[in-house]
């Protein structure tokens, strides 16, 4: 249970029930950024049951129908048996609203998943003209602060509450929520910070919106959203302790990888291959797919090769490159600097074609989107050739390595010499480990900017 910003004394109180974290926080601050409220949360039927025994005076409840441990129709049932003046919106899909078409009891309204926000909206402001309360909101509503650092780029200026009536702008619109400020707020055991509620109102809906039309697809569930959601963070701080980024390093790679997430999830054969490669389940190869885009940025940039489209084409190919692999099988070739002659010794014929496959596949895969750039591809066609023409699948002279898939392999070599020393890693020894792997060509270019970046 988790108790939302609490309003004035005019305000109306809601238990918001479903089991969904993301969509109960989600829908907890839409209703909260329309109504002045109090908003109660509960993660399913029983714990609003529990909620309410002790604590009855609700004006709503907003539910969900499929839930564990009790669902929204028993607890619909509980609500009218006990005589509590609540009325009762349900939240569902179209199938189960017709459950309550044979049913004595109804809820007061229905609205159906997914696309429910403005339904929900207004069945909540016909209700309350009933009930002849102010619907106008407190002038600021709160958020989590682990919830607005997803968004990296603050979309309206933040606020912290002083006192009860006062508040002070902390982050102005367009400021970087990175991991130091999330940081600096935890520190100062501050959990929430406000927008305006003007603000609020579209951010939330925004929100809600594009997390129902995400969820419409079924290949990749919540929680394994939700799991990468959370372990970003680990890994930005990770990076940025370890090799000692600049701000704008992390924000421009933090944006790029949401909106390279954001690009391949709306594909239902990428969603499916991200499905099969068991995303948040201790795969090794996310973790390494998800701090590639660090140490790949970190490069073109000191080569001076950035663009606009660099942070977001280094993204793409990060989470990408390894996309059709499997990691219980072909994790320890993929971060092994001998990867060929092992997986032959090792792997079986079809799982070493898979493995000498991965790029070209991968690449194929990319290929099949209008919004990848064609850069995308070659990159990571290329990362596992390498500077001396012995890598693989084409065994490509460093003269026909593209820069940024230089800069990649680099990046992907640097991962892989971090893997295996962990918090040891200094870039001097990675650079003595190269030296003489890196003599030519871009390769070499690229060693001469890390050993005079190093030596500052
Ligand atoms: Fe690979
Ligand atoms: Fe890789």
């Amino acid at each position: 249970m988790n108790k939302k910003n609490i309003g004035t004394p005019s305000h109306i109180r809601i238990l918001v029930v479903e089991d969904e974290p993301e969509l109960l926080e989600l829908l907890s601050y839409f209703v909260q950024s329309e109504f002045n409220s109090e908003v109660v949360e509960a993660k399913n039927g029983l714990e609003a049951k529990k909620i309410l025994e002790v604590d009855p005076h609700f004006d709503f409840v907003i539910s969900d129908y499929n839930m564990p441990e009790m669902n929204g129709g028993e607890l619909l049932d509980y609500i009218r048996s006990s005589h509590l003046p609540i009325k009762f919106i349900l939240v569902s899909a179209l199938d189960q609203s017709k459950i309550f078409q044979q049913k004595k009891i109804t809820p007061d309204a229905v609205v159906t998943k997914p696309f429910f926000t403005e339904p929900l909206l207004s069945a909540l402001r016909q209700l309350t003209e009933h009930l002849e309360i102010d619907s106008k909101p407190d002038q600021y509503t709160s958020a989590s602060i682990d919830h607005l650092f997803r968004f990296g780029t603050v979309p309206y200026p933040l606020f912290a509450q002083l006192s009860d009536k006062k508040f002070i702008k902390v982050l102005k619109e367009n400021d970087y929520f990175g991991i130091e400020e999330l940081e600096r707020f935890r520190k100062k055991n501050i959990t929430h910070l406000y927008l305006e509620s003007i603000h609020s109102q579209i951010f939330f809906k925004k929100q809600l919106d594009a997390f129902l039309a995400l969820s419409q697809n079924k290949d990749l569930s919540h929680e394994e959203l939700t799991i990468v959601n959370n372990d970003i963070s680990l890994i930005i701080k990770e990076m940025v302790t370890i090799f000692g980024f600049s701000k704008e390093l992390e924000c421009s790679t933090k944006n790029a990888v949401d909106l390279a997430f954001h690009t391949i999830t709306t594909d239902p054969a990428i969603n499916g291959s991200i499905k099969n490669a068991k995303l948040g389940s201790g795969n090794p190869l996310i973790l390494h797919s998800s701090r590639l885009p660090y140490l790949a940025n970190y490069i073109v940039q000191i080569m001076g090769w950035e663009s606009d489209t660099t942070p977001y084409k280094m993204a793409l190919a990060s989470i990408l490159h390894d996309i059709t692999l499997n990691h219980q099988i072909h994790a320890k070739f993929e971060f092994d600097f001998d990867s060929t002659k092992v997986a032959q010794k090792e792997l079986n014929k079809e799982h070493f074609d898979q493995f000498i496959n991965h790029p070209l596949k991968a690449a194929n895969l990319a290929s099949r989107f209008a919004e990848i750039p064609t850069d995308v591809e070659m990159i990571i066609a290329q990362h596992h050739e390498n500077c001396e023409g012995t890598g693989f699948p084409y065994r490509l002279n460093h003269a026909r390595i593209a820069p940024l898939s230089s800069a990649f392999i680099v990046a992907h070599d640097i991962l892989c010499y971090y893997d295996r020393v962990g918090d040891q890693f200094k870039m001097e020894n990675f650079i003595e480990h190269k030296n003489d792997h890196y003599q030519s060509g871009h390769f070499k270019r690229i060693l001469i900017e890390l050993i005079l970046t190093s030596a500052k």
